[in-house]
C-alpha cells in the first residue's frame, strides 16, 4: 500500500548501545502524527560505548527496520540521526560584545567549555538571545571521530543525513511545547528533564526557551537490573522482571527489590541536588527549575515520580512524548481522527520523535 500523502520529512533515528528506535512523522494540514515506527534491541558488541564495532550488520539490520517497521510505512531516504549524549556537549554561553566576526570568536572560545580540541570535534551555535554586553550563544560539539563513524554507515547504508543531532535538542522538541513554533506564551517553564535510559542518565536544564547546560547522572537502568541481580543472587533477565513489576512500590516483594532501587535513587537525587545548586550558582537570573520531566524507559519505574517529587518537593511528571504531535493516524489515504498511534514503552521514544519533529519544525518557520 502507498500511503496518501506520505511523508517526505526525515526520519528520525535515535541509537544506542543496545536499542534502535526509527519514527517518521507525517504533517497534513495541521495533523501531526506518528506515520511509521520500529524498534529493535541490538545485541551487546554491535555499538559498545556508542562506538560502532560492526558497521555491516547494524546497517543491515537499519535497512530492514526501515523495509519492515512495525507500524506504517517510512517513505523517505533522509535520516536525522542524533549523537551519543555521553559524548557531546551543550551549553549556553555568552559572548562579550566584540569587533570581530562572531563565528571566529566563537572558535577561540569554544575550547574553554568543550573538553575536546578544536581539530578534533565538529561544533555548532545558535544566537539565541542579543544583550546590552554581547550574545548569548547556544554551543554543541561533538568529536570528529564519532561523526564521521555515523556517517559512513548512513552513506554505505544508502540513507542521506539531513541533521545531526545533538540528543538534549531532540528531547526537548519532543516533550515541550516551548519547542513547537506555535507556542506563543512568554510564560516559558524552567524544566530539568531527566532521560533514564539502559545505559547512560542525563539531566537538560532548560530555562526561558532554550537549554541551558547537561550533565551526565549516576545511574542507568542496566546498572539498577544489575544491582538486583548481584544483591537478590538472580540472573540478569529476572531481574530485570523483578525491577519492571515493583519497582519502588514497597508493598511489591515486601519491599526487598523497592530497597535495592532507592539506593540507586537516592544516588539520583544527590546529584539533582547538585545539579540544581549548580544552576542557581551559575544560571540564577533565569530562575529555579520548577519542574522534572522524566523521560526515557527507566522513568516507568513504578512510583519514580513520586519519590522524586516527595524527595525533592518539586513538581515531577513523566513527559509527554506526543506533546507535539496532533495525534491523528492517516488510515487508506483519508484522515480518521480517533485513531492515536500509542509506542510501546512512550517515554523511551522521546529521542526519536523529538528527531523526527526536526523536519515539520524547520519546515514550518
Ligand atoms: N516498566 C519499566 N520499569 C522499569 N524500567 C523499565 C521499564 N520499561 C523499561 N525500563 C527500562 O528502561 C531501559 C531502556 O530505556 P530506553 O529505551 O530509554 O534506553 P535506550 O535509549 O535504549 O538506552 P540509552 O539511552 O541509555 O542509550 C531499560 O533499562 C529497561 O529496563
Ligand atoms: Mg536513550
Amino acid at each position: 500500500m502507498i500511503l496518501h500523502n506520505s511523508s517526505n520529512f526525515p526520519i528520525g533515528i535515535d541509537i544506542s548501545d543496545l536499542s534502535i528506535k526509527i519514527c517518521q512523522i507525517n504533517k497534513i494540514g495541521n495533523n501531526v502524527f506518528i506515520q511509521a515506527s520500529a524498534k529493535s534491541n541490538l545485541p551487546k558488541g554491535m555499538i559498545e560505548d556508542s562506538r560502532i564495532v560492526k558497521k555491516e550488520e547494524l546497517g543491515e539490520l537499519i535497512r530492514d527496520l526501515v523495509s519492515n517497521p512495525k507500524i506504517g510505512k517510512f517513505t523517505s531516504t533522509d535520516v536525522a540521526v542524533c549523537l551519543p549524549e555521553n559524548k557531546t556537549f551543550v551549553k549556553l554561553i555568552t559572548i562579550e560584545k566584540n569587533p570581530n566576526d562572531i563565528a571566529e570568536v566563537i572558535k577561540i572560545e569554544i575550547e574553554k567549555y568543550i573538553p575536546m580540541a578544536i581539530d578534533e570535534m565538529y561544533f555548532d551555535w545558535q544566537i539565541i538571545k542579543t544583550l546590552p554586553q554581547g550574545q548569548l550563544v547556544l554551543i554543541g560539539a561533538a568529536p570528529k571521530a564519532i561523526v564521521d563513524e555515523y556517517s559512513q554507515l548512513f552513506d554505505s547504508t544508502g540513507f542521506t543525513v539531513s541533521a545531526f543531532e545533538i540528543e538534549s535538542t531532540a528531547i526537548c522538541r519532543a516533550l515541550l511545547k516551548e519547542e513547537s513554533n506555535k507556542f506563543k506564551d512568554n510564560e516559558t517553564g524552567n524544566y530539568g528533564i531527566i532521560d533514564i535510559g539502559e545505559k547512560q542518565t542525563s539531566m537538560i536544564v532548560y530555562a526561558a526557551g532554550t537549554i541551558l547546560f547537561t550533565v551526565s547522572m549516576p545511574v542507568s537502568g542496566e546498572m539498577i537490573t544489575q544491582k538486583i541481580s548481584d544483591t537478590l543472587q538472580i540472573d540478569f533477565a529476572q531481574a530485570e522482571k523483578a525491577k519492571i513489576l515493583c519497582g519502588l512500590d514497597k508493598e511489591k516483594a515486601s519491599g526487598v527489590v523497592s530497597d535495592i532501587i532507592d539506593e540507586v535513587i537516592s544516588d539520583l537525587v544527590a546529584r539533582i541536588e547538585d545539579v540544581n545548586k549548580f544552576h542557581m550558582y551559575h544560571y540564577s537570573e533565569y530562575g529555579k527549575i520548577n519542574k522534572l520531566l522524566l523521560c526515557g524507559g527507566g522513568s516507568n519505574i513504578l512510583d519514580l515520580h513520586h519519590t522524586l517529587k516527595k524527595r525533592l518537593g518539586i513538581e515531577v511528571e513523566i513527559g509527554n512524548t506526543l506533546n507535539n504531535l496532533t495525534g491523528k493516524e492517516i488510515i487508506n489515504g483519508s484522515p480518521f481522527s480517533k485513531k492515536i498511534v500509542r509506542l510501546e514503552n512512550e517515554p523511551g521514544w522521546a529521542t526519536a520523535i523529538g528527531l523526527a519533529l526536526r523536519g515539520v519544525f524547520v519546515d514550518e518557520i
